[in-house]
């Protein structure tokens, strides 16, 4: 039988995840009963706190990042008496000891999250093993970056593996808890409809976008990765296998997680004979968003640099299904507004009656709407209304799946909820295997080798763009626009 957790111990319990998503998800999960009676949240990081000082930050944490209505006093005192926090320096073995002492039984329902540096993965994992925390049961959550690249990447692997086993490693892709991600698999398979048409025989091409409005906010981090490492690598090549995976043969995490590495194989690589082609980078410079000046990535930065926050590429699945189907992918930061959606054209019908009445049908359109709002909105075309004898007058008009719509009654989760639940669960079909993670950094290092090669920089876009105009051509060559 499945464990249920009873302990979950926090790394980076004091840093901005923490503070942001995972304590507003737990209370979430506790304010809907979800959470078992006995679960205790043990919080650790470098700063000197006690349970109390924790818990007045916890509770601030809530008050400052719950969506407006949302917080209780009665469930935020139920769920702070959850909380407790251990001092820790990863290089004071002591610390572990502590550490162990206030967990008691270690074998017994514990789940670790690390929520630090990836640099510290193997340490931390070090001193928890060297204290008796790291015995048969107890599950690993990693939150990303999980390397920087395939090599950094196995290596953090197998520091993990060396105590903890595949089946007890969650590793984290926040994309994969939101509830339109997940819908995904919903639309393909609870519907008939989709499946018939859903390869290139019928679908044109994908768009997947993530535009972002905001800047780096502070993040060094971002500096050593920029957009391909920091978005594309992880969320964008989930989105991109689920859309294209085939039908698992059921819906757990083994079916899933095979169907969708068996599409991150078959990406086709991008090598210095084409990344010219196929690739645009860019980076912000000065300008505004929503009418505000803002500053460009370097003078946020404080110094030079050629990263890219913006990163635009075409991409092959060289498969059956989706031999020459192109997959546009787009994202980047300072954006003109925050949106990220799935886009799929499908082709035009293949001889149009009515182009003899002058008129003009439009390939259909299936947008699945991630964020600000959770839309599906399909594009049908339809007859203007009227007595046009020439019936000469389509219009392309959405039939609205708004889920928001649809299903009013429930509260909008944050992603992290789904994923800490099913941690706590031990399910693991929505955290990303080590053999998925190792396909999208194979394909990822070849784009980077690829642009050094080639000695691609940036191009400057103004904030408040969509990149540079070198991303319009790369779609515009296809004859392909950019969905806005
Ligand atoms: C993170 C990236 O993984 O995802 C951030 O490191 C990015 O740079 C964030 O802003 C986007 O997440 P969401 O859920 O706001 O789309």
């Amino acid at each position: 039988m499945i464990q249920k957790v009873t302990t979950l111990l926090l790394f980076g319990a004091t840093g901005d995840l923490a503070r942001r998503m995972l304590l507003p998800s737990l209370y979430g999960l506790d304010s809907d009963g979800l959470l078992p009676p006995d679960l205790r949240i043990i919080g650790t990081a470098r700063t000197e706190l006690d349970d109390a000082a924790f818990r007045q930050r916890a509770d601030e944490a809530l008050r400052e990042h719950l969506p407006e209505g949302f917080y209780s006093q009665g469930v935020a005192e139920r769920f702070l008496s959850r909380l407790h926090y251990v001092a820790l320096d990863i290089n004071e073995p002591e610390h572990f000891s502590r550490l162990a002492q206030a967990i008691g039984d270690p074998c017994h329902g514990v789940a670790i999250f690390l929520s630090t540096a990836p640099s510290l993965f193997k340490p931390t994992i070090d001193g928890l093993a060297a204290a008796g925390l790291a015995c048969p049961t107890v599950r690993m959550a990693l939150e990303k970056p999980l390397g920087t690249d395939l090599e950094s990447s196995r290596e953090i692997n197998d520091a993990v593996h060396a105590h903890f086993p595949e089946e007890r490693t969650f590793r984290i892709d926040h994309y994969l808890g939101k509830e339109t991600v997940q819908n995904l698999i919903a639309l393909r398979f609870a519907n008939l409809m989709f499946e018939p048409l859903w390869n290139a025989a019928h679908i044109d091409h994908v768009q997947i976008t993530v535009a972002e409005t905001f800047g780096i906010e502070g993040r060094e981090y971002y500096d050593q990765a920029g957009a391909l490492r920091d978005m594309v690598q992880n969320h964008m090549l989930q989105l991109l296998s689920l859309v294209a995976m085939e039908p698992p043969g059921d819906l757990d995490s083994t079916a899933v997680r095979d169907e969708k590495v068996k599409v991150l194989r078959a990406l086709r690589p991008i090598t210095a004979a084409d990344v010219e082609q196929t690739t645009v980078i860019g980076q912000y410079t000065r300008g505004a968003i929503e009418g505000a000046p803002v500053r460009g990535y370097v003078e946020e930065l404080g110094h030079d640099s050629t990263t890219e926050t913006f990163v635009a590429l075409k991409a092959h699945i060289d498969n059956w299904r989706w031999r020459g189907v192109p997959f546009y992918l787009r994202t980047g930061k300072r954006m003109p507004m925050r949106e990220s959606e799935i886009f799929i054209q499908f082709k035009d019908v293949p001889f149009s009656i009515f182009a003899s009445r002058g008129a003009t049908t439009r390939p259909n359109k299936l947008i699945i709407g991630l964020q600000p709002e959770e839309t599906i909105e399909l594009r049908l075309m339809a007859k203007t209304p009227g007595l046009d004898r020439q019936g000469g007058r389509l219009r392309e008009v959405p039939l609205d799946l708004g889920l928001a719509n649809a299903f009013s009654e429930y509260r909008r989760r944050i992603a992290y909820e789904r994923l800490l639940l099913d941690l706590i669960d031990g399910d693991p079909t929505l955290f990303v295997r080590r053999d998925e993670v190792e396909a999208q950094w194979a394909w990822i290092d070849a784009i980077r080798a690829a642009w050094a090669e080639k000695g691609m920089t940036p191009r400057p876009y103004a904030a408040g763009t969509w990149g540079p105009s070198a991303a319009i051509a790369l779609t515009e060559r296809d004859g392909v626009t950019w969905h806005e």
